[in-house]
């Protein structure tokens, strides 16, 4: 039988690790699958899409910048993705539908929970930005039943926003927003979902933010400490995790997605550090 195809789609793309991180999944549990990058021309994600499926392309992961013309080229959008407004993984239905996932979410938690041993049911969290990283992390975080939300960014009047945006589905989590600097209690668990150190900034904390017991988690990853996690260190936090584990959590939900099939994360998280 012959292999059947998957991709990425981004721009640029060459830098990604998904097609490492995919055949990984596929040796490992042994599906027929290769998985390739794709790069899209930035006026031509749709007519890069359309050409896959209709070659016989199978699923595709999708990267920066197109996560939102995914989600609106779709023809359904699975109830996860739906809120988020921003798709990182497409597939056909057997009805041929163009179906949007976003697995980015899931991916996080499944890092947090299943790798890190972080407790998230009554935990106070804090994440950092408001832009579509966040946007697509919150309803995974509030569905593990946290004690309090609170959503502090540069732009404060984005972070009302997607505070308003998911109050529905708070139940008894406190979900407020905020600027950065207000904070000033500790917290459990604090989330970067910002893109600051792209330019060598730092969100300006409260280092009151942080004690021993604080978790601190990077969305970023990177082969050294990042300076998110640094500044963390540098002021009292002992547990840090960049966002190495979500990348392949979710690039395993997509695979479970496509094959039904789950595999083991573990031994790719090892050998992808090693990288
Ligand atoms: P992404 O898809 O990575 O989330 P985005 O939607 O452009 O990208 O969002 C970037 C986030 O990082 C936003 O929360 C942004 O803050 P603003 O909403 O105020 O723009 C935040 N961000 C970017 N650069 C930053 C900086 N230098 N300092 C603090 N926050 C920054």
């Amino acid at each position: 039988m012959s292999n059947e195809l998957y991709a990425v789609v981004g721009h640029p793309i060459n830098h990604s690790k998904s097609p490492k991180i995919h055949s990984q999944f596929a040796q490992q549990t042994r599906e027929p699958i290769e998985y390739i990058a794709i790069q899209a021309p930035l006026d031509g994600f749709t007519a890069t899409v359309r050409q896959f499926f209709e070659g016989g392309g199978k699923g595709l992961n999708v990267t920066v910048p197109f996560k939102e013309q995914a989600w609106e080229l779709a023809d359904c959008r699975v109830a996860r993705a739906e809120k988020v407004g921003a798709a990182n993984t497409l597939y056909q239905n057997p009805e041929g539908q163009l179906i949007a996932d976003n697995t980015d979410g899931h991916g996080l938690v499944r890092d947090l929970l299943a790798n890190h041993d972080v407790q998230l049911k009554g935990a106070r969290i804090l994440v950092l930005g408001a832009g579509g990283a966040v946007r697509g992390v919150l309803g995974p975080l509030l569905e593990q039943h946290p004690a309090s939300l609170t959503i502090a960014n540069r732009t404060v009047a984005k972070a009302e926003a997607l505070a308003r945006l998911f109050a529905d589905e708070a139940g008894t989590a406190t979900l407020s927003a905020c600027g950065f600097e207000e904070p000033d209690q500790p917290f459990d668990l604090i989330i970067n979902g910002t893109s600051a150190s792209l330019q060598g900034d730092l969100p300006p904390l409260c280092a009151n933010v942080i004690t021993a017991d604080t978790v601190l988690y990077d969305m970023m990853y990177a082969s050294h400490t990042t300076p998110f996690n640094q500044w963390a260190l540098d002021n009292g936090a002992v547990r840090v995790f960049d966002g190495l584990g979500m990348l392949i959590e979710q690039a395993a939900e997509s695979f479970r997605v496509w094959r039904g099939v789950r595999p083991e994360t573990a031994p790719v998280i090892d050998a992808m550090r090693n990288d």
